[in-house]
């Protein structure tokens, strides 16, 4: 049987007060379109088709969904009225309808109104239905004999009706054949003049057929975010979930309130995360890690044991058993082997640092490869910029640069070769080299 899903996305967002586009803004590092597909995906359904307004065309890519524009918001109903006119039509087919505002649905939720649209036989839709403990502009939900016998929004609502505590959550699943009969014959007869998708309802209803209410578990799961207030309590919310996870996958993490994890993030096992910390997208953990304090890392993927303590990672590998900070900079598609020891303000940029190399105090290391076990002496920086272009500074394994030492690129500095502190290093330096001065030259061999 097929089951696609129209997601609704093209409404004003207006109490965002952005520029941006509503479902673009950013929920734990994602889009809050790209949860609404997630869970669509997990409850199996391929095939999406999202409805766009006319400023979100071509920004639709990184989702992997079809798209269609809704010209003008004319409410919901019409909303879906565009999107069943790009669907090719499935007698029997089931038709998802979910709002792109709503991250934090489960695919369960999904799931289950699918499945109830299966079960009851005559049935030509379910609702998902939430009770909330508190007023709220969710549409009511007013029960007849057989199900679901309408759904009043709040504007259109008597004191009577505005009483019930039973909300439409604004998920359904319907039978195809029915849905294309009820959007047809809608009306924006209503306080707000829209075409109410929620009016499809009373249509089925009075065509014999039975609506069916699905409730969901927790209504925090299927709130819609309309301003930043509520963006703000979804963040929370998803946060807390990803950290659970982790946490029940044996991750320790300290304060899970004051650590921000992205949702699709692999970490390993007793590895430890200190509080004020946040790893972004891309991101991968080993096992044993210690991360934080004050850690913010993006596309930074680490080994097994490593430690990254207050600093800043981004586009990086690090080795197992390597330590990061306390207050380092690593960057720029940086390698680091294993073992490698970067030290408190220190900058590492678009270097490959193989096995044991230490760095450990105040240095800055960009377009630099250096070989493994080199020790680069305190204050060492790589002149890597002459002005229009970025030079290249390679340093031999067991090379021992003397602390305050300036490679001015391009430079070679050989294997076991050593520079003097306050070395201004202009010319290569041999394997087993040892020169120092300003500008450095050879020192007399050692007597
Ligand atoms: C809607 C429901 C309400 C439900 C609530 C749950 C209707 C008439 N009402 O109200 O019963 O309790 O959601 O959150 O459906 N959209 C379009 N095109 C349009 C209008 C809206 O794509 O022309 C999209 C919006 O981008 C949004 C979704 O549809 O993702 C819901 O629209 P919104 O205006 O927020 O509806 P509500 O008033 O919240
Ligand atoms: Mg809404």
């Amino acid at each position: 049987m097929s089951v696609r899903a129209i997601v609704l996305a093209a409404g004003k967002g207006t109490r965002m007060k952005s520029a941006r586009p509503k479902i673009l803004h950013e929920l734990c590092g994602r889009p809050l379109l790209w949860y609404v597909v997630r869970s669509l995906r997990a409850a199996g359904i391929g095939e999406i088709l999202v409805v766009a307004s006319p400023d979100l065309d071509g920004m639709l890519g990184e989702f992997g969904v079809r798209s269609v524009v809704q010209p003008e918001p004319l409410g919901t109903g019409h909303a879906v009225a565009v999107a069943l006119q790009a669907l090719d039509e499935r007698p029997g087919g089931r038709v998802v309808v979910a709002y792109g505002d709503m991250p934090l649905v489960r695919d369960e939720i999904f799931r289950s109104a699918i499945a109830s649209l299966q079960e009851e036989g005559g049935s030509a839709l379910a609702v998902v239905t939430a009770r909330m403990p508190f007023a709220s502009n969710f549409g009511r939900v007013i029960r007849g004999a057989g199900g679901v016998e309408r759904i009043v929004e709040v504007r259109d609502a008597t004191p009577e009706e505005l009483a019930v505590d039973e909300l439409n959550a604004g998920i359904y699943a319907f039978d195809e054949g029915a849905l294309r009969e009820a959007v047809s014959s809608l009306r924006p007869d209503n306080a707000q003049g829209e075409y109410y998708l929620t009016d499809t309802i009373g249509h089925v209803v009075r065509s014999g057929r039975r609506v069916v209410p699905v409730e969901a578990g927790d209504y925090r799961h299927v709130l819609g975010i309309n301003d930043r207030v509520e963006l703000a309590r979804a963040r929370a919310e998803m946060n807390e979930r990803i950290c659970a996870r982790h946490m029940r996958d044996g991750v320790t993490i300290v304060d899970p309130n004051t650590t921000y994890l992205e949702p699709e993030l692999s970490i390993g096992r007793d590895t430890v995360i200190y509080p004020n910390t946040t790893i972004g997208r891309l991101s991968e953990i080993g096992e044993r890690c210690t991360i934080g304090p004050n850690a913010r890392l993006s596309n930074a993927r680490l080994g097994d044991g490593v430690t990254v303590r207050e600093s800043v990672v981004s586009d990086a590998k690090i080795g197992d058993g390597a330590s990061v900070g306390p207050f380092a900079h690593v960057r720029g598609d940086a390698a680091l082997g294993a073992g490698v020891r970067i030290g408190n303000f220190v900058e590492v940029k678009s270097s490959q640092l193989e096995r044991d190399v230490k760095v450990a105090h105040l240095s800055y290391l960009g377009d630099a490869c250096v070989g493994e076990r080199a020790n680069i002496g305190a204050g060492t920086i790589t002149c890597n910029y002459d002005g229009r272009v970025k030079n290249r500074t390679t340093i031999g394994k067991d090379a021992f640069i003397g602390s305050n030492s300036s490679l001015v690129a391009p430079v070679t500095i050989g294997e076991g070769a050593l520079t003097g502190a306050s070395s201004v290093v202009t010319k290569d330096v041999p394997a087993g080299g040892r020169v120092a001065g300003n500008p450095a030259k050879p020192l007399p061999p050692k007597r």
